[in-house]
């Protein structure tokens, strides 16, 4: 297994960075495609780990996958295998999200369930009831959620408890064939929603309330095949944006969109650093800056996103003074604070609470990725830490980050992927 080794870095992160397209975005529009018989696109694809996964379910359903660099071409035409197994399932979440389309359009699927994840329970009872609530009969046996429909889902309305950004997903895709009216109450507004909306509308279904917290579709006979380009990955973005601050350097992120990252820029604001927009591009500038301690509370956008508590963590690390981060959408979600450990941070976690006594210096150990965002939070960790830091599991890092360590090289870090045992 590949791992990183990050020696620390000799002078500040500077220089500039173009992001990706959204990872959690395509997914749910890959997912889309199979609501429509023909060969949808997505152009602004990530060549990412979970791209791969999910074409790799959309194929065992029986859809071909094709397409140029950064383009997906997806031709579901002869999808007919109406079946998500476990062992992919497992290894990504989103793969879930073809539950919602299969039983819309075909009138039953078998999708086995996601399970649990490195950072506790993921429930997806949301996504089930919502189903429901369309008229779809949802049995669960041996692992796996069994849904079916006679003729075609109904129209209903749908109150979600909390905002789940993958319920919201799978239960709009299922209401744009379902006859009549559904109502999506407390949906998520996350921009990858709108991303969603923007495609389905793009296939000819009828939604009113974009952005909003109440979508309301008018359920199609038919759809057509979608062709869209997918927004910017807004955590990538984040994620090295928090380069600038853990090394007192300057990144400017560009090909994004800063109102994505609005409550994420505040926090940088909150810390002293300068922070400059334009309409695709955001630059946090911390050099000759006494950084401040912070107080931040993880929310449903339009709030800091739960997907930055982790690298905004590491950042905090490098801070003097007493910083505090409550992650309020995943209680458990702190597998990084063990490993932050290692290199001799200072924190203290109590419930959903982490308060971090940052400004210590760090040094360099071994330490291992728990999940895809905490990879990136040790890696702005190493660059701060004194020596060499070897971080193990780095494939979570490749399911969500694209070019990394030439973006990192870019901005004048040295992030070397080795083989343990094939060196030399
Ligand atoms: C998506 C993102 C993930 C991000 C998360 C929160 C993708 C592929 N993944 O995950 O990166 O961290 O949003 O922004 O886009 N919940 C329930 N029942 C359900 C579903 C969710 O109780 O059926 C709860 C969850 O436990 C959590 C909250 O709702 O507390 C939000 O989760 P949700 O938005 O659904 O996360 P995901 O869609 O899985």
């Amino acid at each position: 297994m590949d791992q990183f080794l990050v020696p620390s870095v000799s002078k500040p992160l500077d220089g500039e960075v173009e992001i990706s397209g959204a990872k959690n975005a395509v997914l749910a529009v890959m997912a889309a495609a199979l609501l429509a018989d023909g060969v949808s696109e997505i152009t602004n694809v990530p060549h990412l780990k979970d791209m791969k996964t999910m074409s790799d379910v959309l194929r065992i359903i029986g859809c071909r996958i094709g397409g140029g660099s950064h383009e997906l071409r997806i031709d579901t035409r002869g999808a007919d295998h109406l079946e998500a197994p476990y062992e992919l399932v497992k290894t990504m979440r989103a793969s879930f999200y073809v539950l919602g389309p299969l039983v819309a359009r075909f009138g039953r699927c078998r999708v086995s369930l996601p399970g649990g994840c490195a950072w506790g329970p993921r429930p997806v009872d949301l996504h089930l009831k919502g189903l429901e609530a369309l008229g779809a009969k949802v049995t669960v046996t041996h692992g796996y959620v069994e849904a079916t429909c006679e003729g075609r889902l109904k129209g209903g309305t749908f109150h979600f408890p909390v905002s789940s950004v993958g319920a919201t997903v799978n239960v709009l895709m299922a209401a744009t064939l379902a006859e009549g009216e559904s109502v999506l109450q407390n949906a998520a507004l996350e921009p990858e929603i709108d991303n969603l909306v923007d495609y389905l509308i793009g296939m000819g279904a009828n939604i009113q309330g974009r952005g909003t917290r109440t979508l309301v579709v008018q359920g199609v006979e038919k759809l057509n095949p979608g062709k869209g380009r997918t927004i910017p990955d807004r955590i990538e973005a984040g994620s090295f944006l928090c380069g600038a601050a853990i090394t007192k350097g300057r990144v400017k992120v560009t090909n994004m969109d800063p109102v994505h990252i609005a409550a994420v820029l505040d926090v940088f604001r909150d810390m002293g650093c300068k922070v400059s927009t334009g309409s695709d591009w955001a630059e946090v500038d911390a050099r000759g800056v006494e950084l401040k301690p912070v107080s931040v509370t993880t929310l449903p956008f339009p709030g800091f996103p739960t997907d930055l508590q982790a690298p905004l963590m590491a950042t905090l690390m490098a801070v003097p003074g007493i910083s505090v981060i409550q992650d309020t959408i995943y209680n458990d979600r702190f597998t990084h604070i063990a490993e932050l450990k290692r290199l001799g941070a200072d924190i203290q976690l109590v419930g959903n609470t982490a308060t971090i006594h940052g400004g210590k210096p760090l040094e360099s150990a071994n330490i291992m990725a728990s999940d895809l965002r905490a990879s990136a939070a040790l890696v702005l960790a190493g660059l701060i830490a004194e020596g060499e830091t070897t971080i193990d599991r780095i494939y979570h890092l490749d399911r969500g980050y694209e070019d990394f360590e030439a973006k990192m090289a870019a901005l004048g870090a040295t992030v070397k992927r080795v083989r343990p045992g094939m060196e030399g």
